[in-house]
């Protein structure tokens, strides 16, 4: 299988390398700047490619024809919690989020649809439950909840645009993972979110199109 992951380098996207390649994929792994950790994985069948998604700069490296898998993974949280309260908010925080989290996974499936395509493959977007209305009952974070929020939405309008050629998405939530964006204070750490999330993507002809679902398989409602 051809594995695809954009925000390689750290966190739950090299959780994702590290999974794909214990199964003896062919893992391309994307990074923005810093590629140390996946260089120290030391392994042929890993493919390097800068990409940094928050502009439109092609990847640099070498693409694969056909991607079983798509795993659009790379995004920030933006300012601290504090700084994203409705006084301390401003549009430029909330645009830079945005522009990642958002135009990010849009930008690199409009480049590799193809690709994607050819392999009749499936897209995972990570969004998160803070991008839920249900789940929304401490209000704040202004940024980063419209940010996942809406991408919960691209990736639904994907699932349908796409599914006529095969390609099925699927908008995952990796629970509260021990990374550097939650200040390593999780409930749970990369192995057992990326296990769970990677069960869901093997499981994905089980969910509807486009469906919100979490590490544990339970269907988040937005
Ligand atoms: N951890 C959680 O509890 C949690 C919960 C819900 C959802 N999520 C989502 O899960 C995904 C991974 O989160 P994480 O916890 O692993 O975060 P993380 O440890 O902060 O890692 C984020 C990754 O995204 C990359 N990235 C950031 N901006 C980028 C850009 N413009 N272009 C390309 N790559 C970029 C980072 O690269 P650099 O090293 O270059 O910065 C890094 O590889 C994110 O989308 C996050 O929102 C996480």
């Amino acid at each position: 299988m051809n594995v695809f992951i954009t925000g390689a380098n750290r966190g739950l996207g090299l959780g994702f390398v590290q999974h794909y390649l214990a199964k003896g994929d062919q893992v391309w792994a994307c990074y923005r700047s810093e590629c140390e950790a996946l260089v120290k994985l030391d392994v042929e069948v890993l493919h390097l490619l800068q990409w940094d998604v928050s502009t439109d700069d092609k990847p640099q490296g070498e693409l694969p024809n056909a991607i079983d898998l798509l795993i659009n993974n790379a995004g920030i949280y933006g300012s601290t919690k504090a700084g994203q309260s409705l006084d301390e908010i401003t549009p430029d925080n909330m645009l830079e989020v945005f522009n990642v989290n958002c135009v990010g996974p849009l930008r690199v499936v409009k480049y590799l649809k193809e690709r994607v395509v050819a392999a009749q493959g499936i897209i995972a977007n990570l969004s998160s439950k803070m991008g839920s209305s249900t789940d929304n009952s401490s209000g704040g974070t202004y940024a980063y909840r419209a940010s996942k929020a809406a991408l919960v939405i691209i990736s639904k309008s994907m699932a349908v645009d796409l599914q006529p050629d095969g390609v099925r998405v699927i908008t995952l939530h990796p629970g509260w993972v021990q990374t550097d964006m939650t200040h390593h204070s999780g409930l749970i750490d990369v192995e057992q979110s990326v296990a769970g999330m990677t069960q869901v993507i093997e499981h994905v002809n089980d969910y509807d199109a486009g469906q919100f679902v979490a590490f544990d398989g339970a269907v988040v409602p937005y």
